[in-house]
């Protein structure tokens, strides 16, 4: 089959390359999935160059990826199952990440065919396409298990999203009126009029204002482009709100070279149980597949639409990640297998 393949770690447009690689086995947990497409993160982009280097050490691969084919998340037609595999059978359309764990590793997807842990898979709902589905599973995790799958929004709440046009905030815009908060997205200009479609009641442009100077509080603010902290935000979070975040560190810019934004994450991780304005640790996180079929509901009834910017094909990736990168992106780029595209 055709695969993006890596053998080391790298600039994108120096270690991808197009090559002809066996087809992967399914393992007895597994489903093989003809990948119709894929989808492109921050995350891609920090396994594809092992920044931070702590990704190496947290299952990545050592001195190379364990896996070299990158891809986390995947839409496509199920070819075949696992002996222990009972929820898929073939000719199934599904969407899903085909990582265990967490992102920080290669899962695969840039390729013909992927083998996918039956738990991160579900079903695609009929009223959206492979390209649209498979834009979804990390971007709509990552934004679900940060709102404890709708634990930490009431009806009536005002809700922030900063970073509301990418491809976390997209999403947690969406879910965010699903759980009926009033919301505000906060990005830049050209962004401005996507992220009301997506029916935030109130954008902020960043580069024209400072929302925390505005005298608004929220009950929930929840930082996306994670340039913010809590020290800042004090001032726009209600007392009882809440602080999340999400630790993009703009693609080795924004943190260090050998931990990211971990030290971040974990910091606030520990102090969560002293602070009451971040979540609390008292929480055990809803499995994958829980997940996943939330965000199949949320899709199949049009509260979440995915949001494409631009399309490339698998010859493509390394462009594609450069795009994420520097082409200040609306939504998610999106990787359309051939097959797909001429069906
Ligand atoms: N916490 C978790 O559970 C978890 C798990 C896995 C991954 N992650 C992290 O989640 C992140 C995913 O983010 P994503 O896919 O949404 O990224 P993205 O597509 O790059 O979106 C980020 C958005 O933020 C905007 N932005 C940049 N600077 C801003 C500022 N100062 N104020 C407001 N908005 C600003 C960007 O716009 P411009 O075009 O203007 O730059 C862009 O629209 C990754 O970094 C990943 O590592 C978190």
């Amino acid at each position: 089959m055709k695969a993006i393949v890596q053998d080391k770690y790298g600039p994108p447009d120096e270690v991808l390359h197009l090559r002809e690689i066996d087809k992967p086995v399914v393992g007895d947990d597994e489903v093989l999935v003809h990948v119709h497409a894929a989808s492109v993160h921050p995350d891609v982009w920090h396994v594809v160059t092992g920044w931070p280097y702590v990704l190496r050490l947290m299952g990545a691969g050592l001195r190379k990826p364990k896996n070299p084919v990158p891809g986390t998340d995947v839409a496509g037609i199920v070819e075949s199952v696992g002996k222990n595999v009972t929820q898929f059978q073939p000719y199934d359309e599904v969407f899903g990440e085909c990582v265990r764990g967490h992102q920080w590793t290669n899962g695969g997807a840039y390729a013909e065919y992927v083998s996918a842990p039956e738990e991160a898979l579900a079903l695609k709902p009929a009223n959206i396409t492979f390209e649209q589905a498979a834009a979804v599973p990390t971007s709509g995790l990552i934004a679900l298990w940060n709102f404890r799958n709708g634990e930490l929004v009431e009806p009536g709440q005002k809700v922030l999203i900063n970073g509301a046009a990418g491809g976390v905030g997209t999403i947690a815009v969406q879910l965010a009126k699903a759980f009926g908060a009033e919301v505000s997205g906060v990005d830049s200009t050209e962004k401005m009029e996507m992220v009301r479609t997506l029916g935030a009641d109130h954008v902020i442009d960043y580069t024209q204002e400072d929302f925390i100077q505005r005298g608004e509080r929220y009950d929930l603010i929840f930082d996306v482009a994670s340039n913010l902290s809590l020290s800042a935000c004090k001032g726009a979070i209600m007392p009882k709100g809440t602080y999340v975040l999400i630790g993009h560190d703009h693609f080795g810019e924004a943190t260090g070279r050998i931990f990211g934004s971990l030290p971040r994450v974990l910091k606030l991780v520990v102090m969560s149980p002293f602070v009451s304005q971040l979540p609390q640790p008292n929480f055990s996180m809803p499995s994958r597949k829980d997940t996943m079929a939330i965000l199949r509901e949320f899709l199949e009834n049009g509260k979440i639409t995915p949001v494409i910017d631009r399309t490339f094909p698998l010859s493509e990736v390394p462009e594609a990640i450069r795009y994420l990168k520097e082409g200040h992106p609306q939504g998610k780029v999106v990787i359309a297998l051939e097959h797909n595209t001429k069906a």
